[in-house]
């Protein structure tokens, strides 16, 4: 399976958010990352419903939004009715997990976990054949542009034997850094679906940035 790509809208420029968003649909790009932000799960506000609505408009591609926000409980019906496709929130961010899972998969979504640098993988055990995706942060989740945290392939791989090991169908998806350095060596350690914000929205070409990412290389471990 190819890997699929999923840009993050949050490094698009917002003054032209629909010019920005018709060149990802006419792109190779597979979803729409949308980060939602509240301030306080993170140290950042993004931006919430009606930008997710907007994008609903300005796209058929499915919307794979990233809720970093504090009792996301409370507005997982709204995201649903939304338009949303893919709905993932984080570990860290909740106690009622299993309840938000359930209430996602009854209205036919898929539900991802997203889970942040510090956390330990082993977390994710109780989880891991509920849902379709897990999202492993490669930074500190709240702003776009940040540097890879190089461990994040060590963790890749963990997370990659946990799925293997109690045989999940979860997709994998590294989130945050990911750019044309490393994105070789995540698709050979396991993951599934990469999200890139700054490295495909500062590319002169949007769509040569999402295929060149598409694109698996032999890797120097391969040859
Ligand atoms: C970080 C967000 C990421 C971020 C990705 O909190 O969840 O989706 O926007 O942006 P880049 O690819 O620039 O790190
Ligand atoms: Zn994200």
């Amino acid at each position: 399976m190819s890997v699929k790509v999923s840009p993050s809208i949050l490094a698009a420029d917002f003054a032209n958010l629909s010019l920005e968003c018709s060149k990802i649909d006419k792109s190779n790009a597979d979803w729409f990352h949308l980060d939602v932000m509240d301030g306080l799960f993170v140290p950042n506000i993004s931006f919430g419903m009606p930008v997710v609505k907007t994008i609903r408009q300005l796209t058929k591609k499915p919307l794979d939004v990233h809720l970093m926000i504090v009792e996301p409980e409370k507005y997982i019906t709204e995201f649903i009715n939304l338009g949303s496709d893919i709905i993932t929130v984080h570990i860290e961010a909740t106690n009622n997990l299993n309840q938000i899972i359930n209430k996602i998969h009854e209205s036919s979504l898929k539900a991802g976990i997203a889970i942040n640098p510090e956390t330990p993988i082993s977390e994710l055990k109780e989880y891991i054949k509920k849902v379709d995706l897990i999202c492993l942060m490669g930074v500190n989740p709240g702003f776009a542009g940040q540097k890879f945290i190089e461990s994040t392939k060590e963790r890749l791989k963990e997370l990659k034997q946990l799925i293997i090991s109690s045989e999940s169908t979860a997709l994998i998806e590294v989130d945050g850094g990911v750019n044309k350095d490393n994105f070789q060596d995540l698709k050979s350690n396991g993951a599934d679906v990469l999200v890139a914000g700054s490295y495909i929205f500062n590319s002169p070409d949007y769509n040569i940035a999402v295929s060149y990412t598409h694109l698996t290389l032999p890797t120097n471990r391969e040859v």
